[in-house]
């Protein structure tokens, strides 16, 4: 069965069955990235760019290891010295991108609605990697992907999402996913930083980060994003350390030595989360980063052979 859409702008409105249908294919990539040759020939002949308007680590180098894994040509777009310095509108640019014929456009910016403008100028597929604080699809499918891969199932977990959900666009990726996997979501942080329209997604609110982590099997710790304003919504950093932090000490004080702790990075270590749990036994930080290509596989090649 194929994909029901040629893009990938966001979690929300994606069927459950798409979404199994990417995670199911991410297992058998996964077993690929285990091989001492970890690539396959599904993409050969198909052409993918890279459109990074943001900074980035781990999706763009995942991207483009996904891609180079399934053997399609991959070209990385460097907008510091691209056209763009010039003045190069984005309408502009995607078309002289299309025009050397390339299939896929994977693509981060800073403005929400970018991957979607794009549907409309171009006819390649349109993969959202990230844009301003509305989605970023690829890696809620990994976060559910990880926490599949440790739990066994997502139906029925209890998974809170802890920190900053007003600038996330991992939370809203998240919370689309999970609810649709049959996940119970729920949301912990300053009141400042909780969008007024949380509840009415379906998610529950919790002010006390003990109780989230008392009621809950999974936590998903969001960074604090300095460079949207965010530390504006608290007084200081060691306040927010001190009450919504994840650290040693509040695990224990919970009793939950099994619960699952997640972080999409870059880590703030001592800001949102203690070294002690980054590095500990709860987490599956990396195990995220390297599930991150399988899964960025499977929406490559999903969406790359349906037509
Ligand atoms: N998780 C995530 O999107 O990380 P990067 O900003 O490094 O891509």
């Amino acid at each position: 069965m194929p994909l029901s859409s040629r893009h990938l702008l966001g979690m929300q409105g994606v069927p459950k069955e798409d979404i199994k249908l990417i995670l199911d294919t991410a297992t058998t990539f996964r077993e690929v990235l285990e091989r001492p040759i970890k690539k396959v020939p599904t993409l050969q002949g198909k052409t993918v760019v890279n459109l990074f308007y943001e900074n980035s680590t781990r999706t763009r180098t995942s991207f483009e290891l996904a891609e180079k894994r399934l053997s399609a040509d991959s070209i990385n777009f460097a907008v510091s010295s691209s056209s763009v310095a010039k003045g190069e509108t984005l309408k502009d640019t995607i078309q002289n991108i299309e025009a050397m014929k390339v299939d896929m456009i994977v693509v981060r910016h800073s403005a929400t609605g970018v991957p979607n403008f794009l549907t409309q100028i171009s006819k390649c597929n349109v993969i959202n990697a990230g844009d301003g604080i509305h989605e970023h699809p690829t890696q809620a499918l990994l976060d559910m992907y990880s926490i599949r891969e440790r739990l066994g199932k997502i139906e029925g977990l209890k998974v809170c999402i802890v920190g900053d959900i007003a600038h996330s666009r991992v939370a809203m990726s998240n919370i689309f996913g999970l609810k649709t996997m049959g996940a119970d979501v729920s949301v912990c942080g300053p009141a400042s930083m909780i969008p007024k329209f949380i509840e009415d997604l379906g998610v529950k609110v919790i002010y006390n980060i003990d109780e989230a982590i008392q009621e809950n099997d999974v936590l998903n710790v969001l960074r604090i994003q300095l460079e949207r304003k965010a530390g504006a919504n608290f007084p200081s950093i060691r306040e927010y350390r001190q009450y919504f932090g994840i650290d040693q000490a509040k695990l224990d004080k919970a009793g939950k030595s099994d619960i699952v702790i997640l972080h999409p990075g870059p880590i703030n270590r001592g800001v949102e989360i203690s070294s002690e749990v980054a590095d500990g036994l709860n987490q599956i930080i990396l195990k995220q980063v390297t599930n991150g290509v399988a899964v960025r596989m499977a929406v490559l090649y999903l969406l790359g052979t349906q037509n």
